[in-house]
């Protein structure tokens, strides 16, 4: 069992849409997957076929009471694939309100969603948190409640300086929590085809060269598409949609690695940069110079 929490704290740079590529990617290794949608505009909600919810996210933060997001969680609506259906914890415009409340909780202000998740995270192989585009409370919450960090970065101007700061919360609230969560990467999304935007990718990883994963998530129009239908871009049949599944499998096996490919005996060693089938979580050091 892994807790991922996927962040940017600026809107529309592709969090949720790689949030949905990544919980069918597992879902399609045999992998049961859980995706906590933790944006009050709730796009992975409905991105997973869940309309009018009985109870949300919200509701589990409201209450005190430990493994609460259990009673809220139920099937993403997407057609059958190949493995397990993802299950998921939706959300509502009603989690703004629930975010202002607990921000006067004096005592777990930060970890709530830990409390929510206590005990039923374990019971799924992929934990999914979508955050919300802000580095407010709720995305506190996320980080305070998840084992790794995968950033997500749109390739342009000023991309830099927002991963920059990401990492330095990360690495304020790892100081507080024995090193996590670690930073499995940065996922360049909404790849164009453009001078401008290979620039900006180039830039990101020039300067984040062990963190920055690849394949990048290229923008396609596929990828759209299923958004706009609420199914797994693997689920179409048009152009495009088989590249952006493999993608997505790609990062799917980055971000969460098989357990036979985690052994460390299996893995070639060596200084060299040699590719290592370690699950690879950069631990931030208080010392580290970004
Ligand atoms: N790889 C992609 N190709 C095409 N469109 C994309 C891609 N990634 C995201 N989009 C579109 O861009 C918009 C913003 O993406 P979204 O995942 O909702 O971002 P965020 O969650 O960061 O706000 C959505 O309309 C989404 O469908
Ligand atoms: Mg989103």
């Amino acid at each position: 069992m892994a807790v991922t929490a996927v962040v940017n704290q600026k809107g529309g740079v592709g969090k949720t849409t790689v949030v949905l590529g990544l919980a069918a990617a597992s879902a399609a290794r045999g992998r049961t997957v859980l995706v906590v949608d933790l944006d009050p505009q709730a796009n992975a909600t409905t991105g997973m076929g869940v309309w009018n919810p009985a109870s949300t996210i919200a509701d589990a933060l409201d209450t005190d009471a430990v493994g609460s997001i259990r009673a809220v969680v139920e099937p993403a609506g997407w057609p059958e694939g190949d493995g397990p259906i993802p299950h998921v914890a939706p959300s509502s415009a009603r989690l703004a309100q629930s975010e202002h409340q607990m921000a006067t909780d004096l005592i777990g202000a930060q970890d709530r969603l830990a409390s929510a998740l206590d005990g039923v995270a374990a019971e799924y192989d992929d934990v999914y948190i979508d955050c919300p585009p802000s580095l407010g409370l709720l995305t506190v919450n996320a980080l305070f409640a998840s084992d790794s960090v995968l950033i997500v970065a749109e390739p342009s101007a000023w991309s830099l300086d927002g991963v920059q700061q990401i990492l330095r919360n990360v690495r304020r609230i790892a100081e507080r929590r024995d090193g996590r969560p670690g930073v499995v990467g940065i996922v360049v999304s909404r790849l164009a085809r453009t001078r401008d935007a290979s620039y900006w990718h180039g830039q990101l990883s020039e300067t984040y060269p062990e963190l920055v994963l690849e394949p990048p998530v290229r923008l396609r129009a596929a990828v759209t598409e299923a958004a706009a239908q609420s199914v797994p871009v693997g689920s179409l049949t048009r152009d495009g949609a088989a590249a952006a599944a493999l993608e997505f499998d790609a990062l799917s096996r980055s971000v969460a690695p098989d357990a036979a490919a985690a052994t460390p005996a299996a893995s070639p060693t060596g200084g060299d940069g040699a590719p290592s089938s370690e699950p690879d979580v950069v631990e931030l050091s208080p010392a580290g110079d970004h």
